[in-house]
C-alpha cells in the first residue's frame, strides 16, 4: 500500500490528483483511515505491532503529500512569476506621449524672440513681499490699485506683509536692485489674482519686459512691441496702437491695442483695426519707467531711463491659437490639447 501510495502521489502533475489521492488514503473512506480503524479490534499485542506501522504509514503519506503540493504551488508561482514579468526597457506601446503644455511652448517661443532682441531672462519668487509687488512701483499702501488687484494675502505675521505676487512686475524691482544698468531683461512667469470666469483664472502667466538704459524713449518701447509681436503672430501686418492709459509705475502710460480683422468667425491678428469690418484688441500694458521707480531702486533717474511692459502670456496664447476660453489652459483636458493640436 506505502508504494502504492507514494508512486501515485509521484505521478500526480495536478493540484486535484493529488487531492484525489489524499481522499483514497486518508479521506473518510480512505484506505489508511480504514487500517486506524482496523487498530481498535486488535489485541493490545497486535495492535503494538500493527500501531506503529499504521500510523507511521499515515505519517508518510502526509508529508509527501505535502511535499508535492508545496512543489506543485512553487512550480505554478514561478511560472506566473515568469509569465508577469514586465521588462521596463521594452518601448510603452498605446500611450501618447507627453508634450510641453501650450503655455509653456508661448513662454518659451517669447524668450526666444526676446533673446534675439538682447533680452536676459529674469525671475523672482511667487510669494512676494507688498513692498516689492507694490510699494516700490510706486503703490503706496491706500492706493486704490491694491484693491483693483484683488491680492491674495498670506496670513501670519510676516515682518513684511506677505502676497502672492500679483503681477510680474516685482521682478522690475528685484532686477534693478540686484544689478547695475544697462538692464534688458524679461520676466515671464505665475501671477495670482482672486478672480475667475472665461477669461480670468485665480493663477495665470504674464511676462514682463524691462529696458533701463541712457536715452531710451517711446520710440525704443514702440520699435521693440512692433518687432516682438510681429514675430510672435508671425506676420509682418501687425499694426499697433497706443493708447494713452494709467499704471503707477510708469509715466507716460499706454495700452497697447493691436489691429484684427474678423475671418470665419474669428478674430485674426493683422491689418489696421480701423480697416472695415476690423477691430482693435488690447494686448499690453506698457510705460515709461516711473522716476519713482528708479529711485526706490537706488538709482539715479536722471542718469537711466527706460521702459517697462507686461502682459497675459495666456492671453497671447488664446489670441494665437483662437481659442476663446482661458479655464481649458489648466483642466489638463487631453481633448482639448489634441484638439489645439498640443498633444500626439
Ligand atoms: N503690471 C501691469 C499689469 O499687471 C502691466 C504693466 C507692466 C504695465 C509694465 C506697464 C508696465 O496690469
Amino acid at each position: 500500500l506505502r508504494g502504492e501510495l507514494l508512486a501515485a502521489i509521484d505521478a500526480a502533475t495536478a493540484l486535484d490528483a493529488l487531492e484525489a489521492v489524499r481522499v483514497q488514503a486518508l479521506g473518510k473512506q480512505g484506505a489508511i483511515t480504514g487500517l486506524l480503524k482496523t487498530l481498535g479490534k486488535l489485541t493490545p499485542e497486535e495492535r503494538q505491532e500493527q500501531g506503529p506501522r499504521i500510523h507511521g504509514l499515515r505519517e508518510a503519506v502526509t508529508e509527501a503529500l505535502a511535499t508535492a503540493k508545496a512543489a506543485m504551488e512553487q512550480a505554478a508561482l514561478d511560472a506566473r512569476l515568469a509569465s508577469e514579468t514586465v521588462d521596463m526597457t521594452l518601448p510603452v506601446d498605446g500611450v501618447a506621449p507627453g508634450s510641453v503644455h501650450p503655455v509653456s511652448q508661448v513662454m518659451d517661443e517669447l524668450a526666444e524672440i526676446f533673446a534675439d532682441l538682447g533680452f536676459a531672462v529674469a525671475t523672482g519668487p511667487e510669494v512676494e513681499d507688498d513692498w516689492h509687488n507694490f510699494t516700490a512701483l510706486n503703490i503706496p499702501e491706500t492706493h486704490p490699485a491694491r484693491a483693483m488687484h484683488d491680492t491674495f494675502y498670506l496670513a501670519g505675521a510676516h515682518e513684511r506683509p506677505m502676497v502672492l505676487r500679483t503681477h510680474t512686475s516685482p521682478v522690475q524691482i528685484r532686477t534693478m536692485t540686484s544689478s547695475k544698468p544697462p538692464i534688458r531683461i524679461i520676466a515671464p512667469g505665475r501671477v495670482y489674482r482672486s478672480d475667475s470666469d472665461a477669461t480670468h483664472t485665480p493663477m495665470f502667466h504674464q511676462i514682463e519686459g524691462l529696458v533701463i538704459d541712457k536715452g531710451i524713449t517711446l520710440g525704443h518701447l514702440k520699435w521693440t512691441l512692433e518687432t516682438f509681436l510681429k514675430a510672435f503672430f508671425e506676420r509682418d501686418d501687425i499694426v499697433l496702437r497706443l493708447r494713452p492709459s494709467y499704471f503707477p509705475f510708469t509715466e507716460p502710460s499706454a495700452e497697447v491695442d493691436v489691429g484684427f480683422t474678423w475671418k470665419d468667425g474669428k478674430r485674426v491678428i493683422g491689418g489696421s483695426g480701423d480697416a472695415p469690418g476690423g477691430g482693435w484688441m488690447e494686448v499690453l500694458g506698457s510705460g515709461m519707467v516711473h522716476r519713482r521707480v528708479i529711485e526706490a531702486c537706488g538709482l539715479d533717474p536722471d542718469e537711466w531711463q527706460g521702459f517697462a511692459f507686461g502682459t497675459g502670456v495666456d492671453r497671447l496664447a488664446m489670441l494665437k491659437y483662437g481659442m476663446d476660453d482661458l479655464r481649458p489652459f489648466f483642466d489638463g483636458d487631453l481633448r482639448w490639447l489634441k484638439h489645439y493640436g498640443f498633444s500626439a
